[in-house]
């Protein structure tokens, strides 16, 4: 087939670089953007008098069926036509001759590719936007049934104060928050329209950019040509984000994987979100958790692999920003597989809170609160804290916990221990004490649910 560029050319490219060369197989996906770009285009085109209304109209009409087309799956791609934005070209052309000629006047599919490549990624990052809330709300379900749900807090993995199940889960409401957050910031910087920057210095046609812009929805233009077309900060931007979503999602997935585990036994998986081992009749296993965590990596990876990508290039397009896309659609279609499906683990996931309960009154959780116990009775803390020390180590010599003692073994390490200890020192009281914003205590874990369900993003 002949080239669209291939005037300057007297040999037909080579097979082996038609088939390097071409993202056709990877930037179809784009066919619906770059249609509505041109459809743009065109339009502009014919009101600035640039070409005949009466051909912005049939290349306008024409586009519409192509993309009628493809939807139907009429329409066979080639390889040799490089890609979708020459494809489709190439098809218009073949349809309606000369006037579909002039659709490509005062653009190149530099600016073409950075403006169908903002228009996907919008429409994917707004998608992914409303999975991340709605994994939110999953979670502020979670919470609400489990604000007086007492489980055991853990540093280095070690048992460390009691909180509640409600806490716990809406740290991770507060990181899907940010990511939400950051999602919308990012828009703000992909939402910007290129076309008008032309192959890297602009055109002298007077083109009407805004018009374009508003027609496709975009917030503003892009002010400087070279940097048009050669930005793709927008791309790594979403990559971090997307990443970010799944260092989240991978955290989760480790605890959960923990918690199924029959040594914590936390929490049971659903049937319809677990698996079995071929072998061993026994087993059911996190596969939705573990592969949700393992997932991460090629996410991380498409972040690197844009970083790198763009380290070394001078200004303005170069064909390396071609690997942009096989990148970013990955991590895109990754990240909108994994939310969904973890949303619905979550949401059917069993608490076992009396396994939870059990897990809290173990490993001395409330030992802080007895050492605040003797602070409150007029004891300087560093020495509260050696005598709950000596406590927890009578108490690991016994094999019992410090609630258990009796007066009198208690009184044997301080004299400021009374019969009120007991209640001060309950694992319900050491939860509920902590009232501080941000900290477990139940009314204010609704508190900060009540805000945050009145929240939009
Ligand atoms: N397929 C190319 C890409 O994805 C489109 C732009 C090509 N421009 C060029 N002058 N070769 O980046």
């Amino acid at each position: 087939m002949a080239k669209l560029w291939g005037g300057r050319f007297s040999k037909a490219t080579d097979t082996l670089v038609d088939d390097f060369n071409s993202s056709i197989r990877f930037d179809a996906r784009m066919y619906a953007q770059d249609i509505l770009g041109s459809q743009a285009h065109a339009e502009m085109l014919g009101r600035q008098g640039i070409i005949p209304k009466a051909d912005a109209e049939l290349i306008v009409k024409t586009l519409g069926e192509i993309k009628a087309d493809i939807e139907n799956n009429k329409v066979e791609f080639l390889i040799d036509a490089e890609d979708i934005h020459m494809n489709v070209e190439t098809i218009l052309i073949s349809r309606i001759g000369d006037v579909g000629k002039r659709l490509h006047t005062g653009r190149s599919r530099n600016d073409q590719v950075a403006l169908d490549i903002r228009m996907y990624l919008r429409e994917e990052l707004d998608t992914i936007s409303q999975m991340v809330k709605e994994l939110r709300l999953v979670i502020l379900e979670i919470a609400k049934k489990n604000l007086s749900t007492i489980m055991p807090g853990y540093t280095h993995l070690q048992k460390a104060q009691p909180i509640t199940l409600a806490h716990h889960v809406m740290a991770y409401y507060e990181m899907f928050r940010r990511d939400g957050q950051r999602l919308s910031d990012c828009r703000k910087r992909l939402n910007v329209m290129p076309l008008g920057s032309g192959a890297l210095a602009g055109t002298t046609y007077p083109l009407d950019r805004e018009f374009v812009a508003e027609k496709l929805g975009f917030d503003g233009i892009t002010q400087n040509s070279l940097d048009g077309v050669s930005d793709r900060d927008f791309v790594c931007e979403l990559a971090f984000d997307l990443s970010q979503i799944m260092v989240h999602i991978s955290r989760f997935s480790e605890e959960l994987i923990l918690w199924s585990s029959h040594e914590f036994s936390f929490v049971e998986m659903d049937d319809a979100y677990s698996t079995g081992s071929s072998i061993m009749p026994q087993k059911k296993n996190p596969d939705v958790a573990e592969l949700a965590r393992g997932k991460s990596g090629r996410v991380f990876g498409s972040l690197m692999g844009l970083l790198t990508m763009m380290k070394g290039l001078p200004l303005a397009y170069n064909k390396d920003m071609q690997e942009d896309k096989e990148q970013i659609f990955d991590a895109v279609d990754t990240v909108k597989m994994v939310l969904p499906v973890f949303g619905k683990m979550l949401s059917t996931m069993r608490v076992r809170e009396d396994k939870m309960l059990t897990g809290a009154k173990g490993g001395f959780t409330n030992a802080t609160d007895v050492a605040d116990y003797l602070v409150k009775k007029g004891l300087p803390f560093r020495d509260a804290h050696a005598v709950v020390g000596r406590m927890v180590a009578y108490c690991i010599e016994k094999d019992t916990v410090i609630d258990a003692l009796s007066m009198e073994e208690m009184k044997e390490f301080s004299e400021l221990i009374a019969e009120d200890i007991y209640d001060e020192i309950s694992l319900t009281t050491c939860v509920n004490q902590r009232k501080i914003i941000g900290g477990p205590a139940m009314e204010t874990m609704r508190q900060v649910i009540e805000q945050y369900e009145k929240e939009e993003y």
